[in-house]
Parts: C-alpha cells; sequence; structure tokens
C-alpha cells in the first residue's frame, strides 16, 4: 500500500436553530468550518507495458531501438519485431528472438541488427550499425506472452543526413553588368541546410539569392548564389559562406576570395636603370612575361638585364 496524498478537507456543518417567538418561527443558520486531515491512501497496481522510445540517428551511425516490458509475471515465449521502412513500406516480420534458438531473421539476414537485449529480462532491445536512409521508418517489438498474449509498441527511427558541402566559382570576368560570382551548395542535408553568405564589408555590392531542392528520398540540396558586379575594385574581396543544419554537429563556415579574372589588355616596358628593364601589365591571374631575343640574357621574373661593353 503506498500513501501519496494528505488533503487538508474543510467540513463545513451547517447548524440550523429554530426557535418559536410569538407564535413565529425565526431561522437562522450558522455554519461552522471544521478542519479535518484525511489520510488519502491508493493502492499502486504496477501495469504490464511494452515500453520502447524514438530514436535519431546520423546516417552511417548506430542506432538503439530500445524495447522492454514492465509489470509483468507472465511467460515471455517471444520477441518478434517487425517493420515499415522507406525501403520495406509493408509492415512484415523480420527477426524473431526465442528463448532457446536465440535470434532469427526471418526474410535473409542482415548483419547490421544485433540483439543486445536479455530475454530473462524480457528485453528485446536490438542495435542497427550502419544506418542508412532507406531503415528509416516504424518498428514494432511485440512480445509474446502467456497468458496475458502479444503486447506491442512502435519505436519511430528517423535519420539524419549532413550535407556535402562546395563552393564553386563561377569564374567572373571584368564587366560592368552584375553576374554571378560563385555558388555554395549544401547537397543531400535531412533536415534542409541553412546556406548564407556573409559579406560584410561589401554591403549593396553585392546580392544573394537562395534556392532549394527537395528529392523523394526527403533530402535537400540548397544553393546559395553570390552576385555582383565584376568590378577590379571588388577582386580580392574576401566573403564566407555559412551552412549549417540540424544534421551537422556544428555549422561549417567555408572561406572564398572573390577572383574578378581579366587578361592583361596594356603591356608596358620601362627602364628601371641603364641596363635594365621591367615589362609591366595588370592581369588576373597574374601574367607569365616571356623576353625573347638572347638566350643569354638574363631574366629574373619581369625583368631582363645584361651586361653593356664600354
Ligand atoms: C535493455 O537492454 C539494453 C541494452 O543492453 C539496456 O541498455 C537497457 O538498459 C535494458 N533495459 C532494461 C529496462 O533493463
Ligand atoms: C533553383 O531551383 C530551380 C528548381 O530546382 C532550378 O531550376 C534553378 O536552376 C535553381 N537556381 C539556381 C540559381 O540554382
Ligand atoms: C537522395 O536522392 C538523391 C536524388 O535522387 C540522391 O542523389 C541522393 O544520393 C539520395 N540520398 C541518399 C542519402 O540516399
Ligand atoms: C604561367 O606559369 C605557370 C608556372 O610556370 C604555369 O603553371 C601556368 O600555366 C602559366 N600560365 C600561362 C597562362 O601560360
Amino acid at each position: 500500500m503506498i500513501c501519496f496524498s494528505v488533503k487538508l478537507v474543510y467540513v463545513n456543518i451547517i447548524l440550523t436553530l429554530s426557535r418559536s417567538v410569538d407564535g413565529s418561527y425565526c431561522d437562522s443558520m450558522s455554519s461552522l468550518l471544521l478542519p479535518m486531515v484525511v489520510l488519502q491512501c491508493t493502492y499502486v497496481v504496477e501495469a504490464l507495458q511494452v515500453i520502447g522510445g524514438n530514436v535519431k540517428v546520423v546516417q552511417g551511425g548506430t542506432a538503439i531501438l530500445p524495447c522492454h516490458v514492465t509489470g509483468t509475471n507472465d511467460d515471455l515465449t517471444q520477441i518478434t519485431w517487425q517493420r515499415r521502412t522507406r525501403e520495406k513500406p509493408h509492415n512484415d516480420n523480420f527477426l524473431t528472438i526465442l528463448p532457446r534458438e536465440g535470434v532469427q531473421f526471418v526474410n535473409g539476414g542482415d548483419d547490421r541488427f544485433k540483439y543486445i537485449g536479455n530475454f530473462n529480462n524480457k528485453n528485446g532491445t536490438l542495435q542497427l550499425s550502419n544506418v542508412a536512409l532507406k531503415d528509416e521508418g516504424r518498428y514494432t517489438c511485440i512480445f509474446t506472452l502467456f497468458p496475458s498474449g502479444n503486447q506491442k509498441t512502435e519505436i519511430l527511427l528517423i535519420v539524419i543526413v549532413p550535407p556535402f558541402t562546395n563552393i564553386k566559382d563561377n569564374l567572373p570576368t571584368l564587366g560592368t553588368e552584375e553576374v554571378l560570382f560563385a555558388t555554395c551548395t549544401a547537397a543531400g542535408s535531412k533536415p534542409p541546410a541553412e546556406v548564407r553568405w556573409l559579406t560584410d564589408a561589401l554591403g549593396e555590392k553585392v546580392r544573394t539569392t537562395t534556392n532549394s531542392t527537395q528529392y523523394d528520398n526527403d533530402t535537400t540540396t540548397t544553393v546559395s548564389s553570390l552576385f555582383g558586379v565584376p568590378t577590379s575594385e571588388i577582386n580580392g574581396h574576401q566573403v564566407q559562406c555559412v551552412i549549417s543544419s540540424d544534421a551537422m554537429s556544428k555549422e561549417e563556415t567555408l572561406p572564398f576570395s572573390i577572383q574578378i579574372y581579366f587578361p592583361p589588355t596594356e603591356v608596358n616596358i620601362r627602364a628601371i636603370s641603364e641596363n635594365s628593364f621591367e615589362c609591366v601589365t595588370e592581369a588576373n591571374p597574374s601574367a607569365n612575361f616571356t623576353w625573347s631575343r638572347y638566350s643569354s640574357l638574363a631574366v629574373v621574373k619581369n625583368t631582363l638585364t645584361w651586361k653593356v661593353m664600354l
């Protein structure tokens, strides 16, 4: 017997006093509040219950599908596992556990499943390693008890998939019209990833748009594009793409240097001393310089040097 509460109860006692005065009745009422302590006791009967719980696991990880039965002294004769997954959308038995024979797969084995419960403790817990998206779904564990019959519960397995991330440079060349600089992609994320650009210093000079596509398997690819006018002023600016998702343990920051490509246009040769000349031009990527005339001349980077005989 378990006493779980003590109640203080006020009992309202109504007293009615009647008196006869000169043939008329005068009624008066008076209330008395009497505090009474009532000890309330209840028998707590532990009910038979199958206890499971939902599970969330990262693709490739290991999931524990918990399941045990409590509150019964019945004999356990068998534990059965059923599943309804992305791969097998029809509910079917896939594994049974018997007291003597142990674990038996119903339609072909799968090494990834391991029985880690304990039959004597009425614990049917399974472990599933190297979880794939196809394993996502509902798992039912059924305890066959004698004499009470079958008792079951359902466990929802949710698989989360971190995205593949990358930045692709669209190789913009110098110009005056807005163009796409680069795209930042978070591919195949479940749940979807958030992709954004950090472009603080550039302010209004750049613009971003974000686009996402969801696939049949519930993974989503999110692409954020960075646009701007490809001026030489913007060339070399550092920006970042930040990707976050519940499927990732922490957000990922990809640095990106905006490069505006332009070929050498004006090429100048100037004398930097009596016996050396410099070839000057601007280009991105930097231009290679090739001097040609005599093979014996000394060339260091873009400077041509030779000895002058006096
Ligand atoms: C059932 O077995 C699992 C795996 O061994 C264990 O983690 C869990 O605590 C057990 N549950 C109970 C109620 O004993
Ligand atoms: C945005 O998504 C649509 C539909 O999937 C696609 O056609 C389009 O090319 C995407 N745009 C960008 C900039 O990725
Ligand atoms: C989900 O579907 C897409 C498109 O069919 C595919 O590229 C991707 O690999 C799939 N992801 C998983 C985790 O199976
Ligand atoms: C410039 O020189 C580098 C190093 O020798 C070489 O890898 C690159 O291809 C050259 N570029 C051009 C445009 O010739």
